[in-house]
């Protein structure tokens, strides 16, 4: 059962503060801040990446470098923005020299995932690159095989669809690769559409209620 948005939203501003003095792991050592996630706390549509880098360690906001630009020009020329969608990442502390998260540190940060994950309520989830990929679709299947296929999920008792994407930075390395995530992102608006559907209309036994959506709202940085 769906929560009202604002209840959602307390819970994950909540969520942050806790985040925000975690100490799990070593990565919050070396850390600068951690990189909790930002964007509409009630986005039907969120996306997953790997870990912050050194601009995203500095700024506390993730996907704010070259990678984080491509997505952002990705997200217009679909017809969506940035504000509209969450962005966060599988580990919310930078590894040192942008090293690939370990499986420690992923089992360590994955409950926060999970609650970001439950507490959003997204409709689809884009994975970007291998680690979110495999994490959250619990599967072996890398990107390279993965990409461009939606599949549907059952996650805290919702189904959700997770498509997964190539990583930007990736992308930017290889212009094949970026050629692929522009032509995967092209069919975005489309599975959203189609995930946003509402279900058919119950047999009709009184005066319709109407659902009120609260409006979009900025998870921003909290200060
Ligand atoms: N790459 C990621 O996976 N996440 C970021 O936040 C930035 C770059």
């Amino acid at each position: 059962m769906s929560h009202p948005a604002a209840a959602r939203r307390e819970d994950l501003v909540a969520l942050y503060r806790e985040a925000r003095g975690c100490t799990a792991c070593p990565l919050s050592a070396s850390r600068t801040q951690v990189v909790f996630g930002n964007g509409d706390a009630d986005a039907d549509l969120i996306f997953v990446g790997e870990a912050p880098g050194f601009h995203e360690d500095r700024q506390g906001v993730p996907f704010v470098g070259r990678a984080g630009q491509l997505l952002n020009e990705l997200l217009m020329e679909n017809g969506m923005s940035r504000e509209s969608v969450f962005v966060l990442n599988v580990l919310k502390c930078r590894p040192p020299e942008n090293r690939d998260p370990q499986p420690d540190e992923i089992a360590t940060c994955r409950p926060y995932l999970d609650a970001q994950v439950e507490l959003i309520e997204p409709r689809v989830i884009c994975t970007l690159g291998n680690f979110a990929t495999k994490l959250l679709t619990r599967s072996s299947a890398g990107i390279t095989r993965a990409h461009g296929q939606p599949q549907l999920h059952s996650i805290g008792g919702r189904s959700v669809r997770i498509y997964p994407l190539f990583h930007p930075a990736a992308a930017l390395r290889t212009p094949r690769v970026k050629e692929q995530l522009r032509e995967d992102f092209s069919r975005l608006p489309g599975l959203l559409a189609q995930a946003c559907e509402p279900p058919p209309d119950p047999p009709a036994t009184g005066p319709a209620e109407q659902e009120s959506r609260p409006a979009a709202d900025q998870l921003g940085l909290f200060g």
